[in-house]
């Protein structure tokens, strides 16, 4: 059979699947297969050594096999001679198809005089007990949240923090079964690279491992037919210690090809402190990432800290109201309530209540004083990803306050209003929100990542508030010439 018809069979052997199978239990059993375009594109980035003649492969969740398939297809058969490959497939509905697509690669393999040994397990590769390794592992592991007791999460305890996901367990089994010249190629979230809940497998890679080559894509829908809202990457870990990444990026499959590539050194992509990978998509990424490096200070070196707002509506509907309807009353700040630069309040004619009585537990309320606020989410579409606006001691009339659920605070001692318009200004910076574009791929601004930025020290922030009200400081690329003017 010629390739091509081999490459078609395998193509409509796997839409059948998909035709016949409700999206709602593919979904659930995170049955996302990978087109050829981007198996193929992986595969080319695995480079064998040319003398090679016996490689051993795994696919660790092998769905209909296409990725597996787009590997084999398109090694270079005139130096390998024997291949085996081990594919894991916990699905027992797909094995029939998984084993028809491999038997038909196979038999294309015997037509060029190259034998395939293959194994398919219909198990569950994560407790599987397999201490075989391999020169290649190429998957698209399944992306699926699982309970701290479930049977995967036990076996591979060494690798979790907080809330598993099956994918970075994917990657903290596959990596330990890499032979020392080992190369795994797999097709993630991107969320794996600042995610609290992959730190230890990242530590893992970080300490023994080199991650080499990370491909990120734009549009969170233009990957895999519109099946996964997530940000998509992929990575190519390997056992050998590299120095330098290779980083590259397209809007999606179509012009995967015709994307630029640059070569950056480790110290860009690791946060090594907080163990995170940076993801830097243009040249300008690595001066921002060069500068923020400078920086060796965060909040917690001036016993600042970002929280999030302490009041979650829907669990004090009976404090809260829309008029003023109470005898004494506090203020709630929401998102609506963002202003250029001040919050403002009281909104009119809005669906935001505006208003707590004052019998509302004081866990909620928040003393009067100066404050940042940072919205909590931005639109993937906003070119600014930080929403900055401040509190003034001086201009409030209330004792209290609160903050709502989808606003993070910090507050700045009562006196040191230049601090404030400093750190007003640092955060608000082009600059900031550039960085965190970087570090952080969802559109969630979380507080664990804004206390982890780092920041100037003390009397840099100082002079920036000092020099504040100079500029228009609700703009950011205002703020940001002026921050790059005083470090
Ligand atoms: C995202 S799909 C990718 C399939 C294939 N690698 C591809 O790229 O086309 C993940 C596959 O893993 C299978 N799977 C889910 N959990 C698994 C587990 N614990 N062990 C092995 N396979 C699993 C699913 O049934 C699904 O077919």
């Amino acid at each position: 059979m010629e390739l091509k018809n081999v490459l078609s069979t395998i193509d409509t052997n796997t839409e059948k699947y998909i035709n016949m199978v409700d999206l709602t239990v593919r979904k659930k059993n995170s049955q996302y297969f990978t087109p050829f375009s981007i198996g193929s594109y992986m595969s080319d980035k695995i480079n064998l050594d040319k003398n090679m003649k016996v490689v051993r492969v795994l696919e660790p969740s092998g769905g209909t096999g296409r990725l597996a398939a787009a590997f084999l297809l398109g090694l270079d058969f005139s130096s390998v001679d024997k291949v085996y490959i081990d594919i894991f497939e916990l699905d027992k509905n797909l094995i029939d198809i998984l084993e028809t697509n491999i038997k038909l690669i196979s038999n294309y393999f015997s037509e060029k005089n190259v034998e395939l040994d293959y194994s398919i397990y219909c198990e569950n590769f994560l407790e599987y007990d397999n201490s075989n390794k391999y020169d290649v592992i190429i998957g698209n592991p399944p992306y699926k949240k699982i309970r701290k007791n479930s049977s995967e999460a036990i076996a591979n305890s060494e690798l979790l923090h907080g809330q598993p996901n099956l994918y970075g367990l994917f990657i903290g089994k596959g990596v330990r079964m890499l032979n020392d010249e080992g190369q795994l190629i797999y097709l993630v979230p991107r969320s794996f690279f600042n995610g609290k809940y992959f730190s230890r497998v990242r530590e893992l890679i970080l300490n023994d491992y080199s991650l080499s080559f990370i491909h990120s894509f734009e549009s969170r829908t233009k990957v895999i037919n519109n099946e996964i809202l997530q940000e998509l990457v992929i990575v190519k870990i390997e056992k050998k210690m590299i120095g330098e990444v290779i980083i590259k990026h397209s809007l999606g499959i179509e012009d995967i090809d015709m994307s630029s590539e640059f070569v950056v050194e480790k110290d860009i992509i690791w946060d090594v402190e907080n163990i995170k990978i940076r993801l830097p998509i243009k040249n300008n990424h690595i001066d921002i990432i060069r500068k923020m490096n400078s920086f060796r200070f965060n909040l917690s070196d001036y016993n600042l800290r970002f929280k999030t707002g302490p009041l979650v509506d829907f669990r004090m509907s009976e404090y809260i109201d829309i008029v003023q309807s109470f005898n004494k009353y506090y203020p709630i700040y929401w998102c609506a309530n963002f202003g250029d630069t001040n919050v403002k309040w009281p909104l009119v004619d809005t669906k935001y209540p505006q208003y707590v009585s004052n019998d509302i537990p004081i866990s909620v309320l928040l003393n009067k004083g100066n404050y940042l606020l940072v919205k909590r989410f931005s639109s993937k579409e906003e070119s600014k990803c930080l929403k900055v606006n401040k509190i003034c001691f001086n201009s409030y009339m209330y004792d209290k306050f609160t903050v709502e659920n989808h606003v993070n605070y910090l507050k700045v001692n009562d006196e040191d209003i230049i601090l404030l318009l400093g750190l007003f200004v640092l955060y608000n910076s082009k600059f900031y929100s550039d960085y965190f574009s970087i570090i952080n791929g969802t559109t969630q601004i979380n507080v664990t990542d804004l206390n982890q930025l780092p920041v100037p020290n003390i009397s840099t922030i100082r002079i920036l508030g000092e020099k504040a009200n100079r500029i228009d400081y609700s703009n950011p690329e205002e703020c940001e010439k002026l921050l790059f003017s005083c470090i």
